[in-house]
């Protein structure tokens, strides 16, 4: 059997300034009411002047090694999912690398907006398999702030930034879903869908850096559509059942976009991992933070199966299944 690749610690973390919906409503025609109905959200962090997604992303980096107990120099390999990366190149994974010390291996970004986590997740774990790699580090981190136009109340209530990551190492398996680690992948874009989440600038067409433009209705439609259809191809491929899995892990885009999933898989809303409250939607980030928070307060335990979600501009989609 190839070999499983382990989740051996994950560590997340989030600027200190929390942007309330309150002071929103201060700076566009929004309501603290209209805003929570609507999506789930009550507040966001937002990084600091001159702190870079690669600040976040080191911090849940050196969170995810110490939960790991290993060091810079166990890794060989950084996949770091981001769609605000600290400049258009080199690869915001790069810095990290640098940062931690880490002077081997390979480190290279993965872009995929708010499945971007998934997409690097899936990445690593294929290094892993094939034995490219024995000890990967895959992170989610974003600034999604620097690309907000903070004048268009449809978008800019609903983003926040942060960064979550996970150690994952190379373990033998048996190939059946007892195995602890990740149990299979599942990656799907349609690009016909570009123009209904993107940024209207970039280094190639504008030379700008643009600000985040979202038909929202529309993304919220194909959401519910896709993520369904990800998570049954999940469940399939490993002859398990909705009953079977302990937590759903989604990505934090919208609060009914999420009960709709659980719904329709039949879970209670108290085996989901939900953050959007508090975080908003830190795109790639979002899943490893909330994966970050079920597993620091206890509720995902080793052994449990968790199931991974998310859906992104693009439009990209996709879903991991793990046991801890
Ligand atoms: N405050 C008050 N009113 C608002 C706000 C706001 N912040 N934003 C929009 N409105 C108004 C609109 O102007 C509109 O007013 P009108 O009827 O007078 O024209 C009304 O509210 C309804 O607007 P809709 O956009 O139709 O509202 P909807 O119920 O669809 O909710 C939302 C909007 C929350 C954006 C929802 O569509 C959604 O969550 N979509 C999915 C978004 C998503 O998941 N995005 C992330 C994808 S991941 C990634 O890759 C980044």
């Amino acid at each position: 059997m190839p070999p499983r690749a382990q989740i051996a610690g994950v560590g997340a973390y989030l600027p200190e300034r929390v942007m309330t919906n309150a002071e929103l409503a201060r700076m566009v025609d929004t309501s603290d009411e209209w805003i929570a109905e609507r999506t789930g959200i009550r507040e966001r962090h937002i990084a600091a002047e001159g702190e870079f997604t690669s600040d976040l992303a080191l911090k849940a980096a050196e969170r995810a090694l110490a939960a790991a107990g290993l060091g810079a120099d166990a890794l060989d390999l950084i996949v770091l999912a981001t769609s605000t990366p600290d400049n258009t190149f080199p690869a915001t994974a790069t810095r990290v690398q640098a940062e931690l010390g880490m002077t081997r291996g390979a480190a290279f970004d993965v872009q995929a907006v708010c499945s971007g986590f998934i997409y690097a997740l899936a990445v690593a774990d294929n290094f892993i398999k094939t034995g490219q790699a024995q000890t990967a580090l895959v992170i989610g981190a974003e600034t999604f702030s620097r690309i907000l136009d903070w004048t268009d109340r449809g978008t800019c209530v609903l983003f926040g930034d942060g960064a979550g990551a996970v150690v994952l190492r190379a373990a033998a398996g048996k190939g059946n879903g007892h195995d602890r680690g990740i149990l299979s992948t599942h990656l799907h874009s349609d690009g016909r869908h570009y123009d209904l989440l993107y940024v209207d600038g970039g280094p190639s067409s504008t030379r700008t850096v643009g600000h985040l433009r979202m038909s929202g209705r529309e993304v919220f439609r194909h959401a519910v559509v896709r993520l369904a259809e990800v998570v049954g191809e999940a469940l399939a491929a490993n002859a398990l059942t909705p009953t079977d899995i302990d937590w759903i892990v989604p990505h934090q885009a919208n609060r009914r976009i999420i009960d709709g999933t659980a719904r329709k898989l039949n879970l209670p809303p108290e085996r989901v991992i939900t953050t959007i409250e508090r975080h908003a939607n830190t795109s790639a980030a979002s899943v490893p933070l909330a994966l970050a928070e079920g597993v620091g307060d206890g509720r995902i335990a080793p052994g449990m199966l968790i199931l991974m979600e998310a859906m992104g501009g693009g439009f990209t989609w996709g879903a991991a299944l793990a046991r801890l």
